[in-house]
């Protein structure tokens, strides 16, 4: 299972390529202007630090909402790295671009994904990555999760090569949840990656165990 980090924020990005288990990064327009990151150039000076930081796959979504829109940025923005994946949301229009850039062989990410039939849209449309939203989805009452199980069975019954990648991860428990299902990728805050470290009784026994070390070894 890849990790990726839902955030554009530097510090964070670097902290989780230290800690050694990040594959990529995500990001969207909302989480850039969190970061006070606003303007075309700034944006595109900021996606060039951010693939500089990591090794993997970096998410970059285009804002246009028709066809042609949507292909000149998105043609930008892969030219920056070749880490660049194109973000696309699900709509009509993001449908045609995803088959234009898989036709190319750009990578693509179709976002804003809240169904099982928009997930089969965007295999069939070539996505390298496909962005089921758990958390927003849980967030109105409907089991964000069941629907990683649906997608995971479709793309199973057909061989479909487009990676499930689970987002709007909000803790723990919907990555372990993700990984149980087979999402091939989570993306998360930092928390959500470093939350898995937690375990008093892993804090118990090393203590114990340098004690007894020093005991020994007075
Ligand atoms: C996915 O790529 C989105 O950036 C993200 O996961 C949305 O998460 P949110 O619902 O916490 O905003």
């Amino acid at each position: 299972m890849k990790f990726f980090i839902d955030t554009a924020n530097l510090s964070d990005i670097a902290e989780a390529q230290a800690f050694g288990v990040l594959d990529g990064v995500t990001t969207n327009p909302s989480l850039m202007a969190k970061e006070g990151i606003t303007g075309a150039d700034n944006i595109t000076a900021h996606y060039k630090k951010i693939c500089d930081l990591v090794d993997g796959d970096v998410s970059a979504e285009v804002i246009s909402t028709d066809f042609d829109g949507m292909v000149k940025e998105g043609e930008a923005l892969a030219a920056l790295n070749p880490q660049i994946v194109v973000k696309l949301p699900l709509i009509a229009d993001g449908i045609k671009a995803c088959k234009y850039f898989s036709d190319k062989g750009i990578k693509t990410n179709v976002t804003l994904v809240f169904s099982a039939g928009q997930a089969l849209l965007a295999a069939k449309a070539g996505a390298t990555y496909v962005s089921p939203f758990i958390g927003r989805l849980d967030d109105i009452s409907t089991d964000g999760l069941n629907l990683i199980a649906e997608i995971r069975q479709i793309y199973d019954n057909y061989g479909f090569e487009t990676q499930i990648l689970a987002a709007s991860v909000r803790h723990t428990m919907h990555v372990i949840d993700c990984a149980k299902l087979g999402s091939d990728v989570m993306t998360g805050p930092l928390s959500s990656i470093k939350g898995l470290l937690k375990h008093p009784l892993t804090d118990i026994g090393l203590a114990k165990f340098l004690e007894d070390y020093k005991k020994g070894n007075q």
